[in-house]
């Protein structure tokens, strides 16, 4: 089959590989762009860097109508539209950094061609698409909605839930003009099956935030409840469990040691950075950003704890780390709570090690670089077993069968577990073996 279009995808990571690939398995003619030399090398080698995209996949999709480029050697003013999918980071005081936006902006600002669509779809505050960086593209002489279509249109994709990225799955998309909404929902169609229009770009924006700052929020809401049922002497897997049996009105979230990834711990700051431009302090953001980057502390706190019950210090306690990964069942470790947590730990005087099946090496929040270990010499080696991520890939009957003493901050220990005090858990205290709690 002839592709009938052809798009570019700059920007080929966890969002844009995965869209790269759906519009090359819908029969387009598709560019794959990225700044990073060593990100096309390591795709050009058909090594997918990305959970959710095997090898296989992105294999038969180079062998098909996927072309790789650098920035020098990409062709641009070949495509028919281009989607920008570069990251969105915060800086060092949680203030939005648009510079890899505004970078692709300026890449894009000579290429662009008349009659070409441009769609933005990294996550960011309203009025990006339509402010800075229409901006930066039409100093390069074209008007958008008069030479070129603009529109934005964020992403849903879930690392590690593969249902995800499914066409199923509805996308938004706002336009700065009417034209440009249908064009590029029209071009969505053709890899979701709903693609739900809306009435500009920067209502697009806020409804994708709404989405990532709902999940932060709601999981501050259970971190905060998990530190209440520690002091009750209350178990929190219990009450979530409980609550999470009525059929509407309530959706489950769980505590943890903190909150990770790309997403929920970043994007809420670019929704109170913005919203302080309006004179706004939006509170919630604020609140459950507080809460949830206490959480690492919290969990170094547990760690003690567990210790102190042995008549033992954390100053000088080999404390073995199982997952560092953000989140279960994925190796992406960006902005894991693991990185304050094994700072803390260390900066306390424990020896610290870690294990994680997804994640060979990790660096703490200092700086510090360790090399991961094997899980049965971690157990061998450690005195305190500190659980932050559940992987399913984990055997977990080995860690509870050997460790003596462990703190969990996920629950990983439900059903396992048998001696008294063996296990601390965050939210729920320590392990009973006459009540199996
Ligand atoms: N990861 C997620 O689960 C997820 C989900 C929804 C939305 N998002 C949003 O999508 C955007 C991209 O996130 P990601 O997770 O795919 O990031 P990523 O770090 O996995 O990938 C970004 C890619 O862009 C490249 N890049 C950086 N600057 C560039 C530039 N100026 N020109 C060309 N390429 C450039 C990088 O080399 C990298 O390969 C972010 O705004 C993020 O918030 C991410």
């Amino acid at each position: 089959m002839t592709p009938d279009m052809s798009v570019a995808v700059v920007g080929l990571g966890y969002v844009g590989l995965p869209l790269a690939i759906a519009f090359a398995e819908a029969g387009l003619q598709v560019q794959g762009i990225d700044a990073s030399d060593e990100r096309i090398a390591t795709l050009a080698a058909r090594h997918s860097p990305v959970d959710d995209i095997s090898d296989e996949r992105l294999g038969r999709a180079l062998d098909g109508s996927l072309r790789l480029a650098t920035q020098r050697d990409a062709a641009v003013e070949d495509a028919d539209a281009v989607f920008v999918c570069v990251p969105t980071p915060i800086n060092a005081t949680k203030d939005p950094d648009l510079g890899p936006v505004l970078a692709a902006a300026t890449f894009l600002c000579d290429r662009v061609r008349p009659g070409q669509l441009l769609v933005l779809q990294s996550t960011t505050y309203p009025g990006t698409t339509a402010g800075p960086f229409r901006a930066v593209i039409e100093g390069g002489g074209l008007v958008a909605g008069t030479d070129f279509d603009l529109a934005y249109a964020p992403e849903r994709v879930n690392p590690g839930d593969p249902a995800s990225a499914a066409r199923a799955v509805p996308r938004l998309v706002g336009g700065l003009t009417p034209g440009a909404t249908t064009r590029a929902a029209a071009l969505l169609r053709r890899i979701n099956d709903r693609v739900v229009e809306l009435s500009s770009p920067d209502a697009a924006e806020l409804a994708k935030l709404l989405e990532n700052v709902f999940r932060n929020v709601n999981i501050a809401f259970v971190n905060q409840l998990a530190l209440l049922c520690e002091r009750m002497d209350l178990d929190v897997w219990e009450v979530i469990d409980a609550a999470s049996t009525k059929p509407f009105g309530f959706m489950r979230f769980t505590p943890g040691p903190g909150v990770g990834g790309h997403c929920i711990p970043v994007d809420p700051y670019y929704l109170s950075w913005r919203a302080r431009e309006f004179d706004f302090v939006d509170r919630f953001v604020e609140l459950a950003g507080d809460i949830n980057l206490a959480m690492p502390r919290h969990v170094v706190d547990l760690a003690a704890d567990a210790l102190n019950d042995r008549g033992r210090a954390l100053n000088g306690a080999r404390v073995g780390i199982v997952g560092v990964a953000f989140k279960p069942d994925v190796r992406d470790d960006r902005n894991s709570p693991a990185a304050a947590v094994i700072a803390g730990l260390a900066a306390r005087g424990a020896e610290v090690a870690f294990h994680d099946p997804h994640v060979p090496a990790f660096t703490d929040a200092d700086g510090v670089a360790r090399d991961g270990m094997p899980l049965e010499g971690l157990l061998d080696w450690a005195e305190l077993v500190l659980v932050l991520v559940a992987h399913r890939a984990v055997d977990w009957d080995l860690v509870y069968g050997r460790a003596a003493l462990v703190v969990d901050t996920v629950n990983s220990s439900t059903g396992r577990g048998t001696g008294d005090r063996q296990v601390l858990r965050l939210g729920a205290g320590w392990s009973h073996a006459s009540t199996g709690r």
